[in-house]
């Protein structure tokens, strides 16, 4: 396991505990990408580089080199010399000139895994305090390319991380001015990988407002296709991810190539298919509405893109993804604990509530063993609608009479952690800020801003509105006992120009944005490192990896009905832990879709993941109130299993249009979970069977809610009788737990 220089071969040897990423030297310049696969060991593997065939390598083809540059397989290909491909980078000098040409210069490989200044990225060691932006940790092994564009004067640092415990191969650039006049990067991507066309299909999540995630798959096709953002978040619409795999396989068979992006602002994914049959895959944030000046001596890091090759199907895939954001990116306290039961006043209360209503439902869902009240929206400035008051961060004593602290020491005293909603990155045109601020929103001079839910979008380029933003929340968190921290963003950016920079710098204000946000989140869990923090955005309009390395859980979306709950869920578990998942119970008929289903179903959807509730327990019935009580304790009893476990798809309503199956599997193998869902029920049905995953195949495991006794092996290849059930959204939960010592 490591990284390898062979210098015979001038190649270079990446290995994970399961794969293998091999590069090379070709005519002593050019980085080419050999293989990513299954391990083969051999560094003869030069010859996959084709540099014998025509059209030969520029050495030997000199008054051809154009064919070369548009064939052969760059690991970090560059506009403007010959490749006609998609590129990662492209640079314009001062005098307007577009071209880059990169040229292998020399390289290291060291222990641990440097951090990206500013930016969230993986780290070796799971403990946070391991996490620091220059520090090395052990359990992995980094190699660092440097290549020059000697006409530029550009250094280019290509980073290559691997873990002693996981497959994924962490990618990033730097890239460094060296020359004596000013750059400009008209597109930095952060990785491309090659891979020649076998029958392949490529995988994404799309969706929208309340609908995030949805998988889709397509055949690739010749072209270029691919999903993007320019929203200036990741966005419900598209997800940073992309991945290519064998058209025929499926959760435990084929070949899958993925790449997720660490990285929470405008994105671009996308695989090529050229004249040639090979795949040409990218990923980075998004070269429209970018440019970045480099000045002489600066430099400028590509945020990381995390690669992971599985050859058993997409479910080993979605294990390396939840283990190596488990151990390697998640920082927070709470990643390995139990989470607070909490419940949420939106859909309870919307903007209508004062103290006397939350102390109410505070001290109703206490009887019932919930363990945190969350104010959600509405009670800072004039907030009664969603029409201003945004960036006045001052308690509305009109609604919360007694003030702040007194409200939560009253939940406190009623036995519940108080928490609270912000949405910090906004304006109100309708706002004491804005009426004193407006240059703070981001604007084009001249042309009338655009409202997205009645706001604007402040300028978190500029460090004044950063350190404002900031200190708002940080005030009230001073103020009282605050155990929680729900941080929402509600609108994507638009009209993207600040009136505090200088012309030549407004193409750096997409990246200048996140990079503002990921510092006041980073301020935020360094000056309340108890605090539990959950990112939000619209529901899951933000859901990236960027915001995990700062908060453990993001609310998964707007829309809480159970059954729409499914599709969003097993798309964002296809990435995501389970212990990510934001996910509630709420009240029927939907609010977002109407539908009615049971509250026990509504139960087992919320349990895959946060778990907690999103209604008016003063006003639901008695015999509602009492199954909360039930699915507490079923929460406490099954949640470290949840949230340690490995993670199963089982069957998909998306595809059988009939009923949902996952499971949750210890990852000791001592217990398993099996969540079943009817979605619609069919006539004449027999019982269905369905095939356990993950079990010791020699253990006995009994089922728990039958007492009946099996083999894992029983339970696996013989499978588990699922009845048919009566009824529609009727779903059920198996728990078996091994009982070899009985
Ligand atoms: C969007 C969030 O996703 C909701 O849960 C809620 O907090 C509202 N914003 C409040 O405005």
């Amino acid at each position: 396991m490591g990284i390898i220089f062979h210098e015979e071969e001038q190649v270079f040897q990446i290995e994970t505990p399961n794969t293998e990423y091999w590069i090379g030297i070709v005519d002593g310049a050019y980085l080419g990408h050999i293989y990513y696969g299954k391990k083969i060991g051999d560094a003869h593997c030069v010859y996959l580089l084709r540099t014998e065939e025509r059209p030969f390598v520029p050495s030997k083809n000199r008054r051809d080199k154009c064919s070369f540059a548009d064939s052969f397989p760059f690991e970090y290909p560059t506009w403007g010399t010959g490749d006609f491909r998609e590129s990662c980078l492209s640079i314009r000098n001062a005098k307007g000139y577009r071209g880059c040409e990169l040229f292998y210069e020399s390289h290291e490989i060291f222990d641990g895994k440097p951090g990206l200044k500013g930016l969230p990225a993986t780290f070796c060691k799971s403990d946070r305090a391991g996490a620091g932006e220059s520090g090395l940790n052990a359990g992995g092994q980094t190699l660092e390319i440097t290549c020059r564009d000697p006409f530029l004067n550009v250094k280019v640092v290509l980073r290559y991380s691997v873990f002693d415990d996981n497959d994924a191969v962490v990618r990033s650039a730097e890239i460094v001015n060296e020359g004596a006049k000013e750059l400009y990067l008209e597109k930095v991507l952060s990785a491309c990988l090659t891979l020649e066309d076998e029958d392949y299909d490529y995988l994404t999540l799309n969706g929208s407002w309340a609908r995030e995630r949805h998988i889709e798959k397509s055949p690739v096709s010749y072209g270029k296709q691919g999903v993007d953002s320019g929203r200036g978040i990741s966005s419900h619409q598209e997800h940073p991810f992309i991945a290519v795999m064998d058209r025929k396989g499926d959760q435990d068979r084929g070949a899958v190539y993925a790449m997720h992006f660490v990285y929470s602002g405008n994105f671009l994914a996308q695989v090529e298919k050229n004249q040639f049959d090979s795949l040409r895959m990218v990923m980075g944030i998004h070269p429209e509405g970018f440019t970045w000046v480099l000045a002489p001596g600066a430099s400028f890091t590509a945020p990381e893109v995390v690669c992971m090759y599985s050859s058993e199907g997409l479910g080993k895939m979605s294990h390396n993804f939840h283990d190596l954001y488990r151990s390697h990116l998640i920082r927070s306290p709470y990643l390995h604990q139990e989470r607070p039961v909490l419940i949420n006043n939106w859909e309870a209360t919307y903007f209508d509530f004062d103290t006397e209503k939350l102390i109410s439902i505070a001290r109703e869902a206490k009887k019932h063993g919930i363990e945190m009240l969350v104010m959600d929206d509405g009670w800072f400035g004039q907030r009664d609608n969603d029409q201003c008051s945004l960036g006045d961060w001052v308690v509305n004593s009109r609604k919360l009479k007694g003030g702040l602290n007194y409200l939560v020491e009253q939940v406190k005293a009623e036995g519940l952690k108080f928490g609270i909603w912000f949405e910090p990155e906004m304006v109100s045109p309708n706002s004491e800020l804005y009426r004193l601020h407006s240059d703070w929103a981001l604007q084009i001079p001249g042309r009338p801003a655009t409202q997205g839910r009645a706001q604007y979008v402040l300028d978190l380029s500029q460090p004044e509105v950063v350190d404002y933003a900031y200190q708002s929340v940080a005030k009230i968190l001073r103020s009282a006992d605050i155990s929680y921290v729900k941080w929402d963003m509600n609108r994507p950016l638009t009209d993207v120009g600040s009136l505090h920079l200088e012309g030549k710098y407004q193409g750096e204000l997409f990246h200048r944005y996140v990079l503002g946000l990921y510092e006041m989140q980073e301020r935020l869990i360094t000056e309340f490192p108890d605090l539990l923090l959950e990112n939000c955005a619209s529901g899951g309009g933000r859901f990236d990896p960027g915001m995990l390395y700062y908060s453990p859980q993001i609310w998964c979306s707007d829309d809480t009905d159970a059954i729409e709950r499914l599709t969003i869920q097993e798309g964002t578990a296809l990435l995501y832990p389970l212990s990510t998942m934001g996910a509630h119970v709420s009240d029927c008929p939907n609010h977002i879709v109407g539908r009615t289903t049971p509250f026990a179903t509504r139960g087992h959807v919320a349990l895959a993941g946060t778990f907690g509730y999103e209604l008016d327990i003063t006003r639901i019935s008695a015999a509602q109130q009492a199954e909360i009580s039930g699915q507490v304790a079923l929460y406490h009893k099954i949640q470290p299993l949840v949230r340690e476990g490995d993670y199963y798809r089982l069957a998909s309503w998306r595809e059988n249009h009939h009923y949902d199956a996952w499971e949750v599997v210890a990852k000791d193998k001592s217990e398993a979970l099996v969540t079943v869902v009817q979605v619609v029920a069919q006539a004449a049905m027999r019982s269905r069977r369905i095939h356990v995953k993950g079990l010791a195949e020699d253990s006995q495991y009994r089922l728990e809610e039958t007492g009946q006794v099996g083999t894992g092996k029983l339970w696996m290849e013989g499978g588990l009788l699922i009845p048919r059930y009566e009824g529609d959204f009727i779903s059920r939960i198996y728990h078996f737990v091994r009982v070899d010592e009985e």
